[in-house]
């Protein structure tokens, strides 16, 4: 095991305060929240940019460039466009210094550090059959598309929002997982879709070409797509093809 890196002394960071530093040459960002230090390495897993900046909320740290959060104990990737935990490091306080190592990396590829280790209660997943249709994994079922059903053709609307290509992650935005429900009515739709972040900046881009694709089909004359951020997205809503796209397992 790599030996501790003195970071800082105990009077140098207050509650909220956070610096940049090296372990083992490596960016490292050290961040003190109440009591507790926390250090993560300091490159987004996305395109290994500075985390440093980014806003913490909780123990979570979101990557101020495309919106990727990461689990300050874990180093967990929460959201995309991050799939890769960032590197967790173990914190100890120790004569007055703050020291850091590379914690225990575990099957997950996150690790967990942390001085004040904030113990995760892993709660049980829900069937997929007892999730609400928001909840549930992939694309919606057309046959399971609330709304008038004589007027619209579900099939054809799916297919249509696939030509909707998320520009970061070059993945269709019904394997993506983002649509949530379809609700046809006459020659309307209204469309709940969510973003992988609520910072993605294609977020804009994406409802319009939603909204483009569905319009172009003969049997629709306007489409509504609802931006919906509840459930939030995670990687486990897209589609097996599209994990494997992006080298998720
Ligand atoms: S560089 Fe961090 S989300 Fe893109």
């Amino acid at each position: 095991m790599t030996d501790w890196t003195p970071l800082a002394t105990t009077g140098d960071l207050q509650p909220g305060d956070r610096r940049t530093a090296f372990v083992d040459d490596e960016p490292v960002l050290l961040i003190r929240i109440g009591d507790d230090y926390f250090c993560v390495a300091d490159a987004c897993t996305h395109d290994g940019q500075p985390l440093g900046d980014g806003p913490i909320d909780g123990i979570e740290i979101t990557c101020s460039r495309h919106g990727a959060r990461f689990n300050l104990t874990s180093g967990e990737a929460l959201c995309m466009p991050a799939t890769e935990a960032i590197l967790s490091y173990e914190v100890q306080a120790r004569d007055g210094q703050i020291l850091a190592r590379p914690a225990k990396v575990n099957d997950n590829r996150s690790a967990t550090g942390g001085a004040g280790q904030i113990d995760g209660e892993v709660s049980a997943e829900p069937a997929e059959e007892s999730r609400p249709a928001s909840e549930k994994t992939g694309p919606p079922d057309p046959d399971a598309t609330s709304g008038d059903d004589e007027t619209a053709d579900a099939v054809e609307m799916i297919e249509s929002l696939r030509e909707v290509i998320d520009p970061e992650l070059l993945i269709n935005i019904v394997d993506l997982g983002l649509i949530y429900d379809i609700r046809p009515e006459h020659d309307k739709v209204t469309v709940d879709m969510t973003l992988t972040s609520p910072a993605c900046p294609a977020g804009p881009q994406l409802v319009q070409q939603a909204k483009l694709a569905l319009e172009k089909l003969d049997s629709i004359e306007t489409a509504e797509i609802n931006l919906v951020m509840t459930p939030p997205w995670t990687p486990e809503r897209m589609t097996d093809d599209a994990r494997d796209k992006l080298g998720i397992f």
